[in-house]
Parts: structure tokens; C-alpha cells; sequence
């Protein structure tokens, strides 16, 4: 049976914040923080791994500024390919089971339906391309391992589209909102619940380890929305339960919109696969929402 020590990576991210309290029943979760490991530092990572000895390692680290890593490459690539590169080295050496996550930017976004994990990549943007690099290197180790590709990750703390438009609901009287991308606003209270789901079936009694089920599975909310819609949706509720302001919300095309990474217009991705290996069905994303807002009116009510 798989030792039940969890060390997680970039523990002070959206992610990683969520994986902590969703493992803590699994085993002995050890959160590791940038600067005390640094991904830019590959050794660092190496000694982390070596003296922690754990049997699951998941990172939830990553270089995320998208539109920055089109001036940062080298940089996005050491902290996005090459680390997991060597995280997955380690994860084959010591027998752990490895977890990453990846992205929706992977797909250059020209499918009409959703993506399912064995479409072909193309990625539009920097981000994309290191993000991929991460992956394949993770799938050439020999290590057993669960990639899970999510998108447009938000909750109640980091920096994600619900908080930015929470602060510009109180500053602007009209938003312009992009109305022609597509995808899944996903949690990460949700993708630390699903990723604790999983691995209780691969850490318990039954579990047996990935034995066979080691590969890519999307993870995303249920449905589907454009970031136009996903705003009306957050800022109609944090109106009703969190008494912010309602600015007028202007749908816009992306060309109306530029920036200096460029992003799919589709950006869906089928969950078919995770629930059918795993039975792990997501909540649909307007409920998750719903969650994240009452984290945060919570929050101000103890405030
Ligand atoms: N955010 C999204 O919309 C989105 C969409 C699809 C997939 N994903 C993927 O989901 C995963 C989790 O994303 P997230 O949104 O939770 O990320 P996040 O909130 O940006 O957190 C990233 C974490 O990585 C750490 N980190 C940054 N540079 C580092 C370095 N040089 N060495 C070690 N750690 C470093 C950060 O530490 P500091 O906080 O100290 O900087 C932070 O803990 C990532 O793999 C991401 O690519 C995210």
C-alpha cells in the first residue's frame, strides 16, 4: 500500500490553500512554500522530495501569469516544464504517486465541442506552451501520475477573475466583459475536493495505487459559460448576498479586449473520463459559485 505522507507544492496558492484542508484526513500533508523551495532551483525541489519521502506528491505550483509569460519565457518554461520534469524524476525514484495540474490553454481552442484528453495540443500562448512541456515530460518518467486539466480557477483568495470583478464592481460604473470565449469557471475549493476524492480511492485499504489509471483526466465544473456570463452570474449574487455594487456589464469581443497573450475561444473540456474511472462527478459551476460567495460573505460577517 502507498505510504500515506502528501507533500504539496505551492500550498499558498488557490490550489494548494484548498489542498491542505481537503487532505489533512488522507494523511500527513506537508505544505511546501515558495521560497523555501524554489522551482527555479531544481536541487532544491530534489532535497525536498529526498527527505520528505512521500508516497504522493502534488504540485500545485506553477508559474501562472499568462500574459507576463510572453515576456518571461524562460523563466514560465523553468518553473512550468522543467521542475515538473523533475519532480516526476523523483516521483519514479521513490515510488510516489505524483498529481499535477494542467490547463485548458493547452488547446489552441478551434474544436467546436468539448475537449476530451486524447485531442490533439496546440497551444495559442508562452503559458500554454510551458504548461505543455510540464505535462509531456511528466508522461515520458516512468512515474505513475494524474495530470488533471482544469481552467479558469478562481475562489475566495489569490488573484482570479471573482475577486478582480468584486473589486471593480466598487470602482467602475461599466465593466466590458469578453463574450466570445467559452469554458468552465471551476473552483479550487472544488478541484482539491475531487483531487481528495480521488485519492482516497488510491490511498484506502482497496486503493491499490493508480495501478493502471495512471494518466491526463480534465477537471473542471460542470456547464459551461463565457467570461461575460460568468460576470453576470457573480456580480447578480454578490449584489443580492454581499451587497456589492452593480456596475453596467457591456459584453465585448476579444479583439475588443487585447492583450498580450493570446487565448482560446473554446476552452471547454469534457469531465467524461474522471467520472467514468474515478466516479468523481463535478458540481455544476453556477452551484460552486454559489459556495465560493458564501466563503466570502462568511468571511465579512466574522470580519
Ligand atoms: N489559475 C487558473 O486560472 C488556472 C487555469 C488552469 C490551470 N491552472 C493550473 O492549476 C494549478 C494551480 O493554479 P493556481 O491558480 O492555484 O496557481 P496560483 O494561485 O498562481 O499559485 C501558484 C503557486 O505556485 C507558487 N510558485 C510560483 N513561483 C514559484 C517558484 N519559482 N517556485 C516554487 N513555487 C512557486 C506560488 O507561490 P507564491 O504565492 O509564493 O508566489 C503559489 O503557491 C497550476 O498548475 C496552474 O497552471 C490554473
Amino acid at each position: 500500500m502507498q505510504n500515506s505522507k502528501i507533500v504539496v507544492f505551492g500550498s499558498s496558492g488557490q490550489v494548494g490553500w484548498e489542498l491542505r484542508h481537503k487532505l489533512a484526513c488522507l494523511g500527513q500533508v506537508t505544505g511546501v512554500e515558495y521560497p523555501e523551495v524554489d522551482f527555479r532551483n531544481p536541487q532544491s525541489v530534489r532535497d525536498a522530495l529526498r527527505s520528505a519521502q512521500p508516497g504522493v506528491i502534488i504540485n500545485a505550483a506553477a508559474y501562472t501569469a499568462v500574459d507576463k509569460a510572453e515576456s518571461e519565457p524562460d523563466l514560465a518554461m523553468a518553473i512550468n516544464g522543467a521542475a515538473p520534469a523533475v519532480i516526476a524524476e523523483e516521483a519514479r525514484r521513490l515510488g510516489s504517486i505524483l498529481v499535477h495540474y494542467s490547463t485548458d490553454y493547452v488547446f489552441d481552442g478551434t474544436k467546436q465541442s468539448p475537449y476530451v484528453e486524447t485531442d490533439a495540443t496546440n497551444p495559442m500562448n508562452i503559458y500554454g506552451k510551458t504548461k505543455l512541456a510540464g505535462d509531456e515530460a511528466i508522461q515520458a518518467s516512468g512515474c505513475e501520475y494524474l495530470i488533471l486539466r482544469t481552467s479558469w480557477v478562481y475562489g475566495a483568495r489569490g488573484n482570479n477573475f471573482l475577486l478582480t470583478m468584486l473589486r471593480l464592481a466598487g470602482e467602475r460604473e461599466e465593466l466590458r466583459i469578453v463574450d466570445d470565449q467559452t469554458g468552465g469557471p471551476t473552483s479550487s475549493e472544488c478541484i482539491a475536493q475531487a483531487t481528495a476524492d480521488i485519492l482516497a480511492q488510491v490511498l484506502g485499504p482497496s486503493g491499490g495505487g493508480l495501478e493502471g489509471r495512471s494518466g491526463i483526466y480534465n477537471l473542471t465544473n460542470a456547464g459551461e459559460t463565457t467570461w461575460f456570463g460568468f460576470a453576470q452570474a457573480l456580480l447578480g449574487r454578490a449584489s443580492r448576498n454581499l451587497g456589492t455594487a452593480t456596475p453596467k456589464l457591456v459584453p465585448i469581443p476579444t479583439s475588443e479586449f487585447p492583450r498580450p497573450a493570446r487565448r482560446p475561444a473554446n476552452s471547454r473540456l469534457s469531465c467524461q473520463r474522471l467520472e467514468e474511472t474515478f466516479g468523481v462527478r463535478m458540481p455544476h459551476w453556477e452551484d460552486a459559485l454559489s459556495l465560493v460567495l458564501e466563503t466570502l460573505r462568511d468571511g465579512v460577517a466574522r470580519a
